[in-house]
């Protein structure tokens, strides 16, 4: 079996290291990868979004199968067309990942299959949207509708920053295109949630629960960023709040899919937060999400390459998908100025063995040496029996990991274990 993984971060190596628990997998190519994961797998220089070249390069190697993991891909057809030269795929088709692609679309779905949301209004005229906010109840969330790398989204505690909001989105055109139209919704207020999910269109199956840290600095302080550090599993996920996510959400959304002639299968990811009339749908992602997949992979005990070929051949109900009922923290290693200017190209260095995973983001070889080629560098995962020994380990474990420039969040997890002790 000779396999490609679309897509280049931690992520993608926390993929990378499961597939290759299976023993009929002989080949792993990362495209484009990064140096970081040159154990794992060979990876090649074609970038994510060059669906030619990906396609090009899976007829000429033979390749079996292939996992698409970003959203740019997905969203710009990669599962349409390595299908069309008869290559098996895990991901959504273009049609369905559109629920990630335009928050229109989805925002729209939830309204006419009433899968809890925010309420929202949408906006392509300017003009419009600047008379809404006028009079909108603040704080009041703008989101520009097209893929934003994360960033699309802006919470405005004012009018007047609601206003330069559209503006910077719909005039300056901050998101490109994204920006064409916004919409405009009821800001929402309780504990998030992620869980990722697997489904064939037929069956959906919830993985763990997990938690994301967004914001750059301790305390949720600091920009925004693709994400900190993640705990699984979340202790706000209690299971009575599951059964509500699966009969009120996950299940409607997959039918409503499949009514609009957009079957999704792949990875649905549902970003949910637990406000207090119930759980809403804050986002849908139509992939793997990143770094809940550093925890949440290294807590699957099915194997991973088995369930993929599952969704991908419609027979996700035959298989028995099992987590560990043990928790994970992982803790992500950036580059100190993230997200926004940092200094790149320090060498990563580990000293002894690291009792976890250690998955790399941006990082490239040169010389024979690991140097750090990006904002979030890699992450730390730990596994242990409950989630305080998961997260004292993660921050044991990377004490072991240095660069220069570095930077972490000290305060991973703290949040889920208050909740722990609430509960
Ligand atoms: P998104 O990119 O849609 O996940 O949004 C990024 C972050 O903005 C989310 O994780 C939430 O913390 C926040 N957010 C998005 N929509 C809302 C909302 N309606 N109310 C409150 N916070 C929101
Ligand atoms: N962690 C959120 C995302 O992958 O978009």
């Amino acid at each position: 079996m000779n396999i490609i993984v679309v897509g280049g971060g931690g992520r993608e190596h926390a993929i990378i290291k499961s597939l290759k628990k299976n023993k009929t997998i002989n080949k792993i190519y990362a495209l484009p990868g990064n140096g970081g994961m040159a154990d794992d797998a060979e990876c090649v220089d074609i970038g994510a979004k060059d669906i030619d070249a990906i396609v090009d390069f899976a007829v000429k190697n033979n390749i079996d199968f292939a996992v698409v993991a970003p959203d740019d891909p997905l969203v710009l057809g990669a599962v349409d067309a390595l299908t069309a030269k008869g290559i098996p795929c895990f991901g959504p088709d273009k049609r369905a990942a559109i629920i990630e692609g335009s928050k229109v679309f989805s925002k729209n779905l939830m309204k006419k299959y009433s899968i809890p949301t925010a309420e929202y209004e949408v906006f392509s005229d300017i003009e419009k949207a600047l008379d809404y906010v006028k009079t909108a109840p603040v704080p009041v969330v703008i989101k520009a509708d097209g893929l934003a790398l994360g960033k699309g989204v802006l919470i405005c505690n004012t009018r007047d920053e609601a206003e330069k909001a559209v503006k910077t989105i719909m005039e300056d055109k901050i998101f490109g295109e994204s920006g064409n139209s916004v919409v405009i919704e009821e800001f929402l207020t309780g504990p998030e949630v992620s869980v990722l999910s697997f489904t064939d269109g037929k069956t959906v199956v919830p993985m763990i629960s997990s938690m994301d840290h967004k914001r750059a600095r301790d305390n949720d302080e600091g920009l925004n960023t693709g994400g900190m550090g993640t705990v699984a599993p979340n202790p706000h996920y209690t299971p009575e709040i599951a059964r509500r996510c699966m009969d009120e959400i996950f299940i409607p959304t997959v039918k409503a899919m499949n009514s609009e002639g957009r079957t999704f299968k792949g990875c649905l990811y549902f970003g949910l937060m637990l406000t207090p009339k119930g759980p809403k749908v804050i986002e849908y992602n139509c992939r793997f999400g990143d770094p809940e997949t550093q925890v949440v992979l290294p807590l699957l005990k099915t194997d991973l390459f088995e369930i993929m070929k599952a969704v991908s051949e419609e027979r996700l109900s035959d298989i028995s998908v099992e987590f560990s009922d043990k928790s994970a923290c992982c803790v992500i290693m950036a580059s100190d100025g993230y997200p926004e200017k940092y200094e790149k190209g320090f060498e990563i260095k580990v000293n002894g063995e690291l009792d976890g995973d250690m998955f790399i983001a941006g990082a490239k070889m040169s010389d024979g040496k690991l140097l750090t080629n990006g904002g979030r560098v890699l992450g730390v995962t730990a596994v242990a029996d409950d989630l305080k020994s998961a997260v004292d380990k993660a921050y044991r474990e990377i004490e072991k990991v240095s660069f220069e420039n570095a930077y972490y969040r000290k305060d991973i997890g703290k949040r889920a274990l208050e909740a722990v002790k609430e509960a």
